[in-house]
């Protein structure tokens, strides 16, 4: 019989399924979510998939995702499935699209980048390639580095 790992089912809110083995904390981290408020947020690693060998889970009360956070978690996990519940029920289920353009969602590795000096003036950056990811800024040509840790 397969056994299957069972978390608490929620009502509302939104499960990101398929993320990339060892991500999970990374993905809270990118979301903000700390889990200080009230609402269940369940967190499953290195879980046996039929897709992959493994990955990770966030199933996460209360919150429906925006455009631009499913983006910042394409940065992190490009295989994830993002799912939003509502009275239980899939309502709505996207994989997640790493745009050849990222607008916004990070902040330019080079502290001398336009970008980082001038209010009006919005990170954006090139997909140069997908896998390993790197990213170049489009303003100074830098290649980003650590990619988590300028997630805004
Ligand atoms: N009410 C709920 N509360 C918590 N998790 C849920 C709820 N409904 C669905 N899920 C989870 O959402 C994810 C997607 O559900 P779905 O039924 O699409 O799974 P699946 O058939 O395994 O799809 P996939 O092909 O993406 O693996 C699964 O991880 C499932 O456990
Ligand atoms: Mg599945
Ligand atoms: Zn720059």
């Amino acid at each position: 019989m397969k056994k299957e790992f069972k978390v608490t089912p929620i009502q509302n809110g939104t499960v990101i399924d398929h993320i990339t083995e060892g991500m999970a904390l990374k993905v809270l981290k990118i979301l903000h979510i700390t889990g200080t408020g009230k609402s269940i947020v369940s967190v499953a690693m290195n879980v046996p998939s039929e897709k992959c060998e493994m990955k990770d889970i966030v199933k996460v009360e209360d919150r429906e995702l925006e455009p631009r956070e499913l983006d910042k978690i394409a940065l992190i996990a490009p295989n994830a499935t993002v799912s939003f519940i509502r009275d239980m029920e899939i309502v709505k289920k996207h994989r997640v699209n790493l745009p050849d353009m990222v607008d916004g969602i990070l902040r330019c590795s080079n502290p001398n980048c336009i970008s980082n000096k001038s209010e009006p003036v919005e990170y954006k950056a090139v997909v140069t390639n997908r896998d390993p990811l790197t990213l170049k800024c489009y303003y100074c040509d830098r290649e980003q580095e650590d990619v988590v840790g300028n997630i805004i």
